[in-house]
């Protein structure tokens, strides 16, 4: 069986190492690289924190208080704040509403769209038994909180993320999302949706052609979170049904801002000191109650599934904060 690997960035920068599982004890991340002097208080990481949490129709109703527990890398300071040391960094939660048992089932008859096959081939069966272990949406826990930390080494970048579609209705229509949300968990049934991403005054120059380029490296960040699907850039696909004339942004002043950000703030894959716009397609929930026919490898047979346990019916509903703290990390190296 192969070792699982587990961390993020390079040995030169930030490096971020993700470890438990989402029906173990608890998730965690150990930050490497983090510069001394960042100051920080326990509350600064619930805005985000809150901002991922189940609760909102449409998401589980498993209920976690997701408190964050600091070891090393900080020195105290008297208000319940700290600053950052310099040293590794550890963020802790603990998992309180857990029920592994539901998992059992996938084991041998894994859930269609999900990681229970390709994780029990290469790691074995163990390695998502426990809730989807680290292949659970669970892990974006400590993701978040990372980001925290990211976010505040990037300022005066601002990293925004939002949701604009939910199974193809966009979010400005509130009714028809509310509508389609409760259809559809009726249904046993679940959605995707589009999260939109904006980083404000970024400079020009981040980025380094080829094989880092600005936009290969954001790519590989969206798709470290689960269930992701596709990025588009500025025009992204539309552009290519576009003129030249049409998609070219043309420049307005002496620092390079655009009259138009077809490119989404980048060229030669550096930064173009425009706002870098992308969008990622978050793909609808694989556990879904509907039962569906797949082959159950203890049986050797085909059997209908049907996904016990709790799940978000649209995890897009949760996934901006966690495409701002992939950012925010992306960009802090
Ligand atoms: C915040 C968040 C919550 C998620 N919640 C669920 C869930 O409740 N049920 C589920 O089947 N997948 C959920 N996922 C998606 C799975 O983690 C993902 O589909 C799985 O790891 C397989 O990876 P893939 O979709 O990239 O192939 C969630 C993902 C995120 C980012």
């Amino acid at each position: 069986m192969s070792q699982l690997h587990n961390t993020f960035g390079g040995p030169d920068g930030l490096r971020v190492t993700l470890f438990g599982g989402s029906h173990e004890p608890t998730v965690g991340v150990t930050l490497e690289g983090l510069p001394a002097g960042i100051d920080l208080h326990p509350d600064d990481f619930e805005p985000d924190l809150a901002r991922r949490r189940s609760g909102a129709p449409g998401t589980t109703a498993r209920r976690e208080a997701d408190l964050p527990h600091f070891s090393g890398g900080f020195l105290e300071c008297k208000d319940g704040s700290f600053v950052t040391s310099g040293q590794p960094l550890t963020i802790t939660f603990e998992n309180q509403d857990i029920q592994p048992e539901d998992y059992e089932p996938f084991k041998f008859h894994p859930r269609p769209g999900h990681a229970d096959f390709t994780a029990a081939v290469k790691y074995g069966v163990e390695a998502a038994a426990s809730g989807g272990g680290i292949f659970s949406g669970r892990m974006t826990l400590p993701l978040v909180a990372a980001g925290v930390l990211a976010k505040r080494m990037i300022a005066p970048i601002r990293v925004d993320a939002c949701l604009v579609e939910i199974g193809g209705i966009p979010t400005s229509d509130e009714s028809a999302v509310a509508a389609a949300l409760k259809q559809v968990e009726a249904d046993g049934d679940s959605l995707g949706g589009i999260v939109e991403c904006v980083c404000s005054d970024v400079p020009v120059g981040l980025g380094e052609p080829f094989f880092d380029s600005l936009e290969s490296v954001l790519s590989h960040a969206m798709f470290s979170i689960p269930g992701i699907r596709g990025i588009e850039f500025g025009d992204g696909f539309a552009a290519a049904r576009k003129r030249g004339s049409e998609h070219n942004d043309r420049f307005t002043d002496a620092m390079g801002h655009t009259a138009t950000n077809g490119a989404g703030g980048i060229n030669g894959g550096i930064s173009n000191g425009n706002p870098i716009v992308f969008r990622v397609a978050v793909k609808p929930t694989a556990s879904i109650a509907q039962p569906q026919e797949t082959f159950d490898f203890a049986a050797g047979a085909m059997r209908p599934l049907s996904a016990g346990g709790r799940h978000d019916v649209c995890f897009a509903l949760r996934v901006p904060p966690v495409v701002e703290a992939m950012t925010a990390l992306c960009l802090a190296q």
